[in-house]
């Protein structure tokens, strides 16, 4: 056990009493964090989260966001978080970036023994979101990651961890591509990423529902994944099973309402909701359901994953 750090940012947007925060313990295991869990994470408070377009099948014009909502549970999503050993960090957000929220596709974070720590900055498919970038980017640099610029064509698109996920231990990143990014952007990405040792598995997506890899595959630790067949073509299906060793399927209803979504963080899979089949996998795989509702983000096609960047 040890005591939590508080980020005074986020005790004012939870407008909670830092004396009474500062009681708050959790359990975190004594072995290292690996990439997939480490306990540093970036929000970005939905100020002005809105659905103001059609950017993916979940979004839709007449659909009215709730602000007084959302932001409850986002508040609920970042006490989840911190309950469960991570360190809070908000990014300010920004006037007129609907979608920032969604604070894992900006920017792809990581470390390498020997290289430190850096980012890759995205290039978004849709303007609004692209204007996000630089807002990530400057957070970060402040910080002193390594900024990894990749040259990109004007029709390349990466959009961070929404496409881009770590294998747990760190050996290398699965990207999806058919949606949003593209997969001469992956080619180039994985070319930056070859300089560090690091394998990019690319994946191809084809379901519109699953238009981002975070919404159909979810690495659960270093020998077990989550994932929705039906979002990959035949040959990246094949490829998701040469790479894993326990491979649990979701159906398309559970994948399709944000189920492989989930955050795994202290041995909890964090999912806006469960269904007996999921609970079996999580049991099997030593991991505990919590439950945090996330449905005024779902309307923008987001849930759990989308909302947070683990960083080193
Ligand atoms: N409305 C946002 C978009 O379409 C949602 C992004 C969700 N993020 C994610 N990592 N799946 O870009």
């Amino acid at each position: 056990m040890r005591l939590l750090p508080l980020d005074p940012l986020l005790c004012r947007h939870l407008g909670t009493n830092r004396r009474v925060q500062g009681a708050l313990l959790a359990c975190i295991p004594s072995r290292d964090y690996h990439l997939l869990v480490m306990p540093k994470v970036l929000v970005c408070p939905p100020d002005y989260f809105d659905v103001v377009d059609q950017k993916n099948p979940y979004m839709s014009k007449e659909s009215i966001v709730d602000r007084a909502k959302a932001r409850t549970q986002w508040e609920n999503f970042c006490s989840v978080l911190q309950q469960n050993g991570c360190e809070i960090h908000t990014i300010d957000p920004v006037v007129g970036l609907e979608d920032m929220v969604f604070a894992a596709n900006q920017v792809f974070v990581g470390e390498k023994p020997g290289y430190g720590k850096f980012v890759v900055p995205s290039r978004m498919v849709y303007p609004s979101r692209h204007r996000e970038v630089e807002y990530f980017t400057q957070w970060f640099r402040a910080r002193n990651f390594r900024i990894i610029d990749i040259a990109f064509a004007h029709d390349d698109f990466l959009e961070g961890h929404g496409d881009l996920l770590w294998h747990p231990d760190g050996s290398r990143i699965y990207a999806g591509y058919g949606f949003r990014s593209t997969r001469s952007a992956i080619e180039k990405f994985a070319l930056a990423m070859s300089e560090m040792g690091i394998e990019v598995v690319p994946l191809q997506l084809i379901d519109q529902y699953c238009y981002h890899l975070d919404n159909c595959l979810c690495p659960l630790n270093d020998d077990a994944a989550l994932l929705f067949a039906g979002a990959f073509s035949a040959e990246s299906l094949a490829a998701l099973h040469k790479h894993w060793k326990r491979v649990h399927l979701l159906d398309a209803q559970e994948a399709h309402h944000f189920m492989g979504n989930g955050i795994v963080l202290n041995n909890r899979y964090i999912t806006p909701r469960m269904t007996p089949q999921l609970e079996a996998i999580l049991r099997q795989e030593g991991l505990t359901a919590v439950i945090v509702d996330t449905s005024e983000f779902e309307k923008s096609g987001g849930s759990c994953f989308c909302m947070k960047t683990f960083f080193p």
